[in-house]
């Protein structure tokens, strides 16, 4: 059986996510209701982090952490270990399709290959529930959950909404046809609003 596969994702009034300053503190508070078993995370949103993560000061894997998995079939994301130092995951996951470039000789990150060119998002769900996962939460900056959304492998959304416009770029996702069903709101200090759906 898949686990539940719950996305959130901080946005602007205009639905952009990134050009603005997310309250990162809330977003992070909120993220630890799901206490997911595995984060599932889009290449680019780790490459946004690259530098911060490698500047960072090493620390020790968090052995009850969750699961960093990361969807990377062009083989961008290098720095695995210090992801797995940061001292939040437990281990790192490398996802790959059959297409992804050679890694190096000596690369010693774990890695789950599925799919030919991209990686086989629901066949990575299942090989993940079969390994124990009952709770995975996706870490996006958009593009991901909208391709798990318009797979129907997205189970509840919730969204960080804040009282500002960026007027540029697009917005988050362009699915459409999801039946969402509102479960909840929270308004916290500065109008920023927490509104959670489930998806059927
Ligand atoms: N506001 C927020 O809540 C928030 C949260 C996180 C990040 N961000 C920001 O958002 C930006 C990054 O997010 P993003 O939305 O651009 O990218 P992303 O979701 O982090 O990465 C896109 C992912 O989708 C995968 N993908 C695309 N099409 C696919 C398909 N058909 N099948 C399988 N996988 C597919 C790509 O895989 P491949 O790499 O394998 O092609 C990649 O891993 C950064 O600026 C970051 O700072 C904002």
């Amino acid at each position: 059986m898949r686990p539940h596969v719950v996305a959130q994702v901080a946005v602007s009034l205009d639905g952009r996510t990134a050009g603005f300053d997310a309250d990162l503190a809330r977003y992070y508070a909120m993220a630890t209701l799901w206490q997911e078993d595995v984060t599932l995370a889009g290449a680019d949103t780790i490459l946004a982090q690259e530098s911060a993560v490698r500047g960072a000061r090493e620390g020790e894997r968090r052995a009850e952490g969750p699961l960093l998995a990361v969807v990377d079939s062009r083989a961008r994301v290098r720095e695995w270990d210090a992801l797995r130092a940061l001292g939040y995951w437990s281990d790192v996951l490398a996802l790959y399709a059959d297409q992804t470039p050679a890694r190096p000789a000596d690369a010693t990150t774990r890695e789950l290959v599925t799919g030919y060119e991209q990686v086989d998002l629901e066949e990575v769900l299942v090989r993940l529930g079969e390994g124990g996962a009952r709770v995975v939460r996706v870490e996006s900056g958009g593009a991901l959950i909208a391709v798990l959304l318009e797979l129907g492998l997205v189970d509840e959304l919730a969204l960080l909404v804040h009282p500002v416009i960026v007027g540029s770029g697009a917005p988050w996702c362009g699915t459409t046809g999801v039946r969402l069903e509102h479960a909840g709101t929270e308004v916290f200090a500065g109008g920023v609003v927490w509104s959670r759906y489930c998806v059927s």
